[in-house]
């Protein structure tokens, strides 16, 4: 059971237009204690009674991960306590076990599908137990959030702009103008010819009417958003073909977007899917898929030496 799941927004970055990583790793140093505090406090548990610790070893912001890192060895050294090194997109993935009504886990659902898509990642992810998974598809470029957010700006919108266009979206009409879907063998996916479509059929629509943005932001918002997601969805039924996995979920940030949800839910619907989408604060970055990797971790009895590091990058 998730007690408490406190998250440090660092809105600065908004200010760069990205997160600008020198400025996420003094941030995370200023946070990580008062974080700590307020997550015994709201859960009601001392220090004490803290059985393990888990943290983000990979990848991710190095900065960012090692103060992570460092404040766990020193609390589980301190307190004596097994320490748990996590990979952050096999939580993301575990987020879909965190309990609920109809999870995956309930369900002994095993293997399910995940389609994770964040910020900085798109895979798709075949989870046969909670320390089994493969990644059987995943972008070769840009991340589908960052498709989003690199779209958004092209439009001059403010960073992160995956929920503005998502907002935008809604109001608009999804076959006004037609983006090209990349052709990528298997179950690789492609943005970045997307993002490039984009930014010249903008480039040229402004040289003919300097307002077209303006004029058209809506319809301009669906109809990537409508791109963005049917390259996803597509590629997803193709991993449940292909593998004749029926249980499928979604993971990270950009399950957020109302648009891929919707697609998401009708595309179960038709056929014949068990889907699963985690609570939208379990979706994005979060302590709770730490956690629950954790959780499942201590009882593998998987334990880390208090001379693990971090790494940016990591293969599964
Ligand atoms: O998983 P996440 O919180 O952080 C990591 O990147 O790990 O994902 C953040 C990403 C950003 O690119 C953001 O623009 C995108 O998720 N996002 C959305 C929506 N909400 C967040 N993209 C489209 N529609 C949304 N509603
Ligand atoms: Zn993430």
């Amino acid at each position: 059971m998730i007690l408490s799941n406190i998250i440090a927004g660092q809105d600065i970055h908004a200010r760069y237009g990205g997160v600008v990583p020198e400025l996420a790793s003094r941030a995370h140093m200023q946070n990580i204690l008062p974080v700590v505090d307020q997550a015994l406090l709201s859960a009601g548990v001392s220090l004490s009674e803290i059985n393990a610790i888990a943290f983000t070893q990979a990848p991710g912001l190095i900065g960012s991960l090692l103060v992570g890192a460092e404040f766990a060895k020193s609390l589980a050294f301190a307190q004596n306590i097994p320490l748990i090194a996590v990979h952050h997109m096999q939580a993301h993935v575990l987020a879909n076990l965190i309990s609920g009504k109809d999870n995956p886990a309930d369900a002994q659902a095993y293997p399910f599908l995940c389609l994770t898509v964040s910020g900085g990642h798109t895979q798709i992810v075949v989870c046969s137990s909670p320390s089994r998974m493969q990644v059987i598809g995943e972008t070769t470029d840009d991340a589908a959030g960052e498709a989003f957010d690199k779209s958004a700006k092209i439009l001059g919108l403010p960073y992160p702009g995956g929920p503005l266009i998502d907002l935008y979206a809604a109001s608009g009409n999804p076959d006004r103008f037609k983006f090209p879907e990349p052709q990528i063998p298997g179950l690789n996916f492609s943005f970045s010819g997307l993002k490039t479509a984009i930014l010249y059929f903008i480039q040229n629509e402004k040289a003919k009417d300097p307002a077209f943005i303006e004029k058209n932001l809506v319809d301009i918002c669906a109809s990537i958003q409508s791109r963005i997601v049917s390259i996803l969805i597509n590629k997803l039924k193709k991993a449940a073909i292909q593998t004749g996995i029926k249980m499928i979920c979604l993971a990270g940030g950009v399950a957020a977007n109302k648009g891929l949800r919707k697609a998401f839910e009708e595309t179960g619907l038709a056929l014949g899917w068990k889907t699963h989408i985690p609570k939208m604060e379990y979706c994005t970055d979060n302590a709770a898929m730490i956690a629950i990797t954790g959780y499942y971790k201590y009882l593998d009895e998987s334990f880390s030496p208090l001379s693990s590091t971090v790494s940016a990058r990591a293969a599964w």
